[in-house]
């Protein structure tokens, strides 16, 4: 279906995941990691998300942020009724969607933006539509507004983007839906690939690729490679297209991957560290065989980083956690055994203490930013907009109306689902037989859980045991809130997700 000079999948649902990279509070983090200054996210913000899809990202970051503005944009009619309809039953008033093509940003009531993210969008646009969402941030985003760009990339995908073109081709010719002509396809080339064909035997991540297509959703597969014009990009080629409109590649924003120490093979740190920031992600690229980056760009002249982000340094675990930095320490390569971690893991060992005061410890020298910076990609702690919360004591329910609709509404889902967590400014995911727990503490309704289940055809499991009816799965959710219940109420209620 074309629209608007695109040949944009659009008679296909995408089946969206929340984008945890294009968060607010890892946003801040990456651009301080790229020692650039990002916009405050403890006061009023805007947001916009191109591409929204069916709008889960963009609800989750609403329910997190309330003080704060979003703004989705998609050009799919059902996409933009299904947001709608999310937003308005999780009671969401600071979340907009415009049913909109990228050729008529300018023309959309969006302000000044502090953040935007465009997540499996930007690659499968055709290049007058890259350019008009490059000239719509030029023309929009503020001074020191961060973006957040992810784009199928190459090298990784040199292979990849063959084979998808000729099941393009071949789809082009056939009846049906996307689903359909996709399957099809897939059907015809399966034959090519039996048949012996060259392109097969010396491609082998094309034929490894296309040996677990079936195992893929064929929806999401509709999106990825029906788009006439999808095409792999490098790091450079990102970086050009964003030049022109006075944006600039700042950091990845895989934290981790921007410390050579942690990521760089020992034999290649040297001419990394001496490199411009493309030709360094480039060649991290080529040591990956990367085919999806995630990059952060910002104005060419946005603010250097004179203070740290208004963030609090926290963590869930208590303890110098001995072992397991020194298993890391043997995986990294980096002394994580060193005075300056030990140092900032005592400091927020039981309770929180804002980022710049822990920057300020003596104990930490000179490299205190990369210090913490390191921990937090390691993941040894956390940056947080707010303090973990206290623990509810007693009886305790569901604090948004979001979470409590993705707890009842998406029980059948196999996969984990994402919960809106205003402490993380982000999303905690919830895997099926945890979420089964939590409707029990909570004193869910098991009969229409039981309904959603079967009406999806699922089986429900606990711990390996297929369950039949309502009153099993509530026996077995009990058993299961049982053994996690008191630690998973902790976890939830410190997240700001489980209230008293
Ligand atoms: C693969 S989905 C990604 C959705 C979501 N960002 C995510 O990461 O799950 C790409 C989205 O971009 C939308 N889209 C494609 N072309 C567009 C265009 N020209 N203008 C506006 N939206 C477009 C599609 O409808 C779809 O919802």
């Amino acid at each position: 279906m074309a629209e608007r000079g695109s040949d944009y999948t659009t008679d296909v649902v995408y089946p969206s995941a929340f984008g945890a990279f294009q968060s607010p509070a890892h946003l801040v983090q990456a651009a301080w990691t790229g020692g650039r200054a990002a916009p405050r996210i403890d006061r009023p913000f805007t947001y916009a998300d191109l591409g929204s899809g069916v709008g889960l990202t963009l609800c989750v970051l609403a329910d997190c942020y309330p003080d704060a503005e979003f703004h989705g944009v998609d050009i799919n009619p059902e996409h933009i009724r299904q947001s709608r309809d999310l937003a308005r039953r999780a009671g969401l008033t600071n979340v907009t969607f415009h049913e909109a093509s990228f050729a008529d940003l300018g023309r959309l009531a969006i302000p000044r933006l502090d953040f935007a993210g465009l997540s499996g969008i930007y690659s499968w646009l055709p290049p007058e539509l890259r350019s008009a969402c490059m000239a719509f941030l030029g023309q929009r985003l503020a001074p020191d507004g961060a973006v957040f760009l992810h784009y199928a990339a190459l090298p990784g995908n040199a292979q990849i983007d063959a084979l998808y073109a000729l099941i393009r081709e071949v789809a082009a010719g056939l009846p049906g839906d996307s689903v359909e002509r996709f399957r099809a396809a897939c059907a015809v080339i399966g034959r090519l690939r039996k048949a012996q064909a060259r392109f097969f035997r010396v491609n082998p991540q094309a034929d490894a690729w296309f040996g677990q297509i079936e195992s893929q959703d064929p929806r999401g597969m509709a999106h990825e490679v029906l788009n006439a014009r999808s095409l792999s990009l490098s790091a450079r080629d990102a970086a050009d297209e964003a030049a022109p409109h006075g944006l600039a590649y700042v950091a990845n924003a895989q934290l981790e991957l921007n410390d050579l120490q942690l990521t760089a093979p020992d034999a290649l740190r040297a001419d990394l560290q001496g490199l411009a920031p493309t030709a360094r992600e480039m060649l991290m690229d080529a040591v990956r065989n990367t085919h999806s980056r995630m990059d952060v760009m910002m104005r060419a002249d946005a603010p250097p980083a004179t203070a740290p982000p208004p963030m609090w340094v926290d963590r869930l675990t208590r303890g110098p956690l001995t072992a397991e930095r020194r298993d890391l320490s043997g995986r990294t390569g980096v002394d994580l055994g060193a005075a300056p971690y030990g140092a900032v893991l005592e400091r927020v060992d039981g309770q929180a203490a804002r980022l710049a005061d822990v920057l300020a410890d003596p104990r930490l020298g000179a490299g205190a930013a990369q210090t913490v910076q390191r921990l937090a990609a390691l993941k040894l702690v956390h940056l947080l907009p707010r303090p973990y919360a206290d623990a509810p004591a007693g009886k305790s329910r569901i604090a948004s109306r979001l979470n409590a609709l993705v707890l009842d509404e998406a029980i059948d889902s196999a996969g984990p689902m994402p919960f809106a967590s205003p402490v993380a400014g982000t999303q905690v995911l919830l895997p099926p037989q945890d979420r089964l727990a939590l409707l029990h503490l909570v004193d869910g309704d098991f009969d229409a859980a039981w309904a959603r289940l079967a009406k999806a055809g699922q089986v429900a499991r606990m711990d390996g045991q297929a369950i039949a009816g309502a009153e099993a799965l509530h026996a077995a959710a009990a058993r299961r809130a049982q053994a996690i219940g008191p630690a998973m109420t902790l976890q939830l209620g410190r997240l700001g997700i489980l209230g008293a």
